[in-house]
């Protein structure tokens, strides 16, 4: 049963009086390491710091803007004679954001906008840049350029992922837009005839105020070349993505790190195909990374394509069940990838994840796909996060969608206004684990049946998106666990989610073969997971320190809120 109430201004309590209880299938999965729990316990987690799993890749907390809405004209660029406080041209308060959640790369400018995207109408004088009709029927002035973008990455501190243009661009354009951001200005290589000059795109870029190479390594070749980015079946992109970079420059540095295309949502078929093709060719030493596009939306039971504020909590629980299908996604296409024997393994590079709901809560008519951001996508971001760092062998790069003013937004400006949302504090509080080891760690909790398990996919909006048959059940305690070494030690940090609506959740935690000194936790957590921050309330939603039992020996006793996200910090011995 599900109801037709919207209660965004209800209490969780009446919420729930009001619809369906999904977790009402209780099974305990798995089997515990502990021998023995607490008669008040009903979920136990189980972590082996002697089963390494890999080095969690800070560049999985990675970030993506794009020319589209109000991302980068508002959000990101508000221009050097702006009243809002900026730094260049650039919003102040989205580089502090983005320097608080520590974000290590940036990919810029698109999505569907890259492959419409000449980098050469983003360069020279601001007055003399084209305006231009971009993808998303958008007139661009091309104020934010190549220059204006490693700008931005320079003042958070973070790498530059550029998306080239494969659409409409030749491989010439390509080839000179790698020349254009990391030929050393000035130089005349040693080996070079007698009359070679300085590179000239160096010297352009020079002339427009950058000197230093941008040293940008991180490229992908195209985006969604199975739909916007050509409508290209995965043979013919195999064939382009060979000329594009069958041979680029580095410049006496590492070998540029090229993305290839991945696959519309869990299409291993174009997965399967693709690296079918390309090793067609043995030489394809440049791919490094095949990008995946996963976004999550419900199967909405009452709002068409699924609302960022007006949910139930039948598609509460649809929406975090389809969202951990990305495990499954992660899992499908490193195994479509193979391993071929004298090449290096190609990683998965998540371009693109988050939730993204239908028209409704955008700031304004114009800031296209922007939509307001509750504790929901905040459990959401927990559950990703957590599934990027249970497979940290498989997962190198990941951008959430998008950063600011988009889709799964970490911030939300318009003009003189900016909040963060939730999901920027769920960055933060997965801070610890960057470049930690993730080990293993097993949750035996009671599960929750989607209750829209076999509802209609919804119609409208992109095509793949909630396109996969939903799962039938969602894990009711799911996280991922790392140890760092410090200088106060061996630290493991636990992240978890609780996506139980009404249900706290208290564990028995036992860390094999180790005894816990001291434990700290942080919670995000909210007495309605329809809340969220927004300009009038930016505190609305923040995490808070939270209690520990008292750890005994290799154990330790937590308590998870209902639909929270927790850190655990445990010093280990
Ligand atoms: O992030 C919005 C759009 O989603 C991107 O432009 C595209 O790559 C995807 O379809």
């Amino acid at each position: 049963m599900s109801t037709n109430s919207t209660p965004t201004a209800t209490s969780r309590r009446s919420f729930l009086k009001a619809s369906t209880l999904a977790a009402s299938a209780i099974a305990l999965r798995g089997s515990s390491l502990l021998a023995q729990t607490t008669a008040h316990t009903d979920a136990t987690i189980d972590l082996f710091p002697a089963e390494p799993i890999g080095t969690i890749s800070p560049e999985i907390y990675s970030h993506f803007i794009e020319h589209l809405g109000g991302v980068i004209y508002d959000g990101v660029w508000v221009g050097e004679g702006s009243k809002i406080p900026n730094q260049n041209g650039i919003r102040t308060a989205f580089i502090d954001a983005m320097r608080a959640v520590q974000a290590p790369v940036l990919r810029w400018p698109g999505g569907c906008f890259a492959d419409s995207y000449d980098w050469r109408d983003g360069i020279g004088n601001r007055d003399k840049r084209p305006a231009r009709s971009g993808f998303w029927d958008q007139q661009d002035n091309n104020q934010y350029g190549l220059h204006e973008f490693m700008r931005t990455c320079r003042a958070i501190g973070c790498k530059p992922y550029l998306a080239a243009n494969l659409r409409t661009l030749p491989a010439r354009d390509f080839y000179q837009e790698i020349e254009y951001c990391n030929a050393p200005a000035g130089d005349v290589p040693s080996n070079s005839a007698a009359k070679a000059a300085p590179n000239s795109l160096a010297a352009l870029r020079a002339a427009n105020g950058d000197r230093a190479p941008f040293n940008v390594d991180l490229w992908g070749v195209g985006n969604e070349s199975w739909g916007c980015g050509g409508n290209l079946t995965p043979e013919e992109y195999a064939a382009m993505f060979r000329r594009y970079t069958a041979w680029t420059p580095s410049y006496g540095k590492d070998p540029l790190r090229f993305v290839a295309v991945g696959p519309n949502g869990d299409d291993v078929d174009w997965t399967t195909r693709l690296f079918k093709s390309l090793y067609g060719n043995p030489e394809r030493r440049h791919l490094w990374g095949l990008s995946i596009h996963y976004y999550t939306s419900g199967s909405p039971s009452q709002f068409a394509a699924g609302d960022a504020l007006k949910f139930n909590s039948d598609d509460y629980y649809d929406l975090l069940t389809r969202g951990s299908i990305m495990e499954r996604v992660v899992n499908d296409h490193w195994h479509a990838m193979g391993n071929t024997p004298g090449q290096p393994q190609v990683k998965l590079v998540v371009d693109e994840w988050g939730a993204w709901y239908g028209k409704g809560t955008e700031l304004a008519p114009n800031y296209n796909l922007s939509q307001q951001s509750t504790m929901r996508d905040a459990l959401l971001t927990g559950i990703t996060l957590d599934i990027f760092q249970r497979h940290a062998d498989k997962v190198a790069v990941a951008n959430v969608a998008q950063s600011i003013n988009c889709i799964h937004s970490l911030m939300l400006a318009q003009e003189d206004n900016f909040t963060v949302t939730p999901t920027f504090h769920v960055f933060q509080m997965y801070l610890p684990h960057r470049g930690a080891q993730a080990i293993r760690a097993e949750f035996t909790a009671p599960t929750i049946e989607n209750p829209l398990a076999n509802a209609p996919i919804p119609v409208g909006g992109n095509s793949y998106i909630g396109s996969l048959e939903a799962v039938k059940t969602l894990a009711g305690l799911s996280g991922s666990a790392s140890i760092a070494t410090t200088g106060n030690g061996k630290i493991l940090t636990l992240t978890v989610v609780n996506p139980h609506l009404d249900r706290p959740i208290t564990s028995d935690i036992g860390i094999r073969g180790a005894s816990i000194s001291s434990a700290r936790a942080t919670v995000l957590a909210s007495n309605d997971v329809h809340d969220h921050n927004d300009f009038a309330h930016p505190n609305a939603v923040k995490p808070a320190p939270a209690t520990t039992e008292q750890p005994s020996g290799g154990r330790l006793i937590h308590t998870f809120p209902a639909a929270s996200v927790t850190t655990l910090q445990i010093s280990i011995g």
